[in-house]
């Protein structure tokens, strides 16, 4: 529960239907399915297998099962770059959320009853020219991550999690069921589920893979820490699948929700990452007592966001308390500090700092500190992440190890480790060098 708390989050909702618009739709969408279940369930059933036997953050779970299985103490650094890795995705993460929450605000005082395409894009555009309104309702989103992260975990999320997914399933459902009285159903639905192969480039690839570690949380020991909570016997393989479906099917609803809309009122389906922004308070204007499922759908995203952005910061939290003797309030209030001082630069990504003209004649050339941070964050390191992870799995552990924390039949476990050992690096690694062109 409390991993899918941490899988279904911005990811699903905001990222996903944005990123499936600039990519083109369709293909992008069957290749990231692709990516799910071909890498991501299997790359997060190593996960779990890997900090269910290490018992300890990430860093020294990874330096734990190193010695335990003979082998270099280098891996430790795996465990690094997923520290890194969630300090950087949630101070964007945090700016993001803050978006969300100023939305339960807007929607909930009616801004958007009745609204058309043009009030919604304004309202949008003017909360993110405005630097000091972002700072202030990421800081919000930061302060209520870090009590709950600095108070200890587990309970708590669970319980929220336990009627978050399902409330937050069925409002996406009365968004569909939206979607399918507006004139751009076919459209929407043509979109994102007819492949256009001539729309998706090598970059697209990457980007459809990053959104697939992204969104299940993987590569970056998020999964690790709750594996390490997870009862020995609570089956592996049935709890990483049952989050990969559950996390998928909110991702696709949203896509189903949000690109009939884009359709109907002739918005554009790349414009980046304001797409639900813009698109749902017109579903929400416009639709039968709209405010308040608009509200309501607000507040449970922002409650996703939060149970995803804690498995963020988590294991660098318990690494400080368990290596520098920090207490959990400490290392909460630095990292915390930390963080938002980094999300700042996603805030200005908007506004004073759109255009960087130091990245000019580079490759970062038009990219915004925001981008950068994501792509470097999602597309390279979580893939990276994840394919240590697999490699460490699928080549290092013993036999025995593997079988007995997966213990599930014999077909299965040859399919996870044909999977873990072979495809899964040789598919991210084709992937990369597919991106950096040195196939075209
Ligand atoms: N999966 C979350 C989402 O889709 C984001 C997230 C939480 C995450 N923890 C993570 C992404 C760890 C990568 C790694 O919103």
């Amino acid at each position: 529960m409390a991993a899918t708390g941490s899988a279904v989050g911005l990811g699903n909702i905001w990222k996903f239907p944005y990123i499936t618009g600039e990519n083109g739709g369709g293909a992008f969408v069957l290749i990231y399915l692709l990516c799910i279940f071909l890498m991501g369930v299997p790359i997060m059933m190593a996960e779990v297998m890997l900090g269910r036997r290490g018992r300890r953050n990430p860093v020294d779970s990874m330096r734990y099962l190193a010695e335990e299985m003979g082998h270099s103490q280098l891996w430790r650094f795996l465990g690094w770059l997923g520290v890194v890795a969630g300090f950087f995705i949630l101070s964007y993460y945090s700016v993001i959320a803050g978006w969300a929450i100023s939305y339960v605000f807007s929607t909930g005082a009616g801004t958007f009853a009745g609204a058309d395409a043009e009030l919604v894009g304004q309202h949008f555009d003017e909360l993110t020219k405005s630097p000091l309104t972002l700072i202030f309702w990421h800081s919000i989103f930061m302060v209520i991550t870090m009590i709950v992260v600095a108070r200890g975990i587990e309970d708590g999320i669970e319980k929220a999690v336990r009627f978050l997914i399902p409330a937050l399933f069925i409002l996406m459902i009365v968004m569909v069921l939206y979607a399918m009285t507006t004139s751009g159903f076919a459209d929407g639905l043509r979109f994102m589920f007819a492949p256009d192969f001539s729309k998706i480039t090598t970059e697209g690839v990457l980007k459809a893979m990053g959104q697939a570690f992204f969104t299940l949380s993987i590569g970056m020991g998020a999964i690790m820490v709750y594996g390490a909570y997870l009862p020995k016997e609570t089956s592996i393989a049935q709890t990483s699948f049952t989050i990969a479906i559950a996390d998928t099917s909110v991702a696709v609803l949203a896509g189903v929700a949000i690109f009939p809309i884009v359709f109907s009122n002739g918005l554009e389906a790349g414009s980046g990452p304001g797409l639900i922004f813009v698109t749902l308070p017109l579903a929400f204007g416009n639709m039968a007592f709209g405010t308040f499922f608009g509200t309501l759908f607000f507040i449970l995203l922002v409650f996703a966001a939060w149970s995803s952005s804690i498995s963020l910061i988590e294991p660098a939290v318990a690494w400080l308390i368990e290596n520098k003797n920090f207490s959990r309030i400490k290392a909460s209030i630095t990292l915390g500090l930390l963080t938002w001082v980094v999300g700042l630069g996603t805030v200005f990504s908007f506004n004073e700092w759109s255009y960087i003209a130091l990245f000019d004649n580079t490759p970062l050339q038009g990219k915004t500190f925001f981008d950068v941070l994501d792509y470097l964050t999602s597309n390279i390191m979580l893939p990276l992440g994840g394919v240590l992870m697999a490699i460490f799995a699928g080549w290092l552990m013993k036999r025995t190890a593997c079988e007995e924390e997966l213990a599930i039949n014999e077909t299965a476990y040859l399919l996870w480790h044909f999977l873990v050992r072979y495809v899964t690096p040789v598919a991210v690694m084709l992937v990369f060098l597919n991106a950096i062109g040195v196939f075209s």
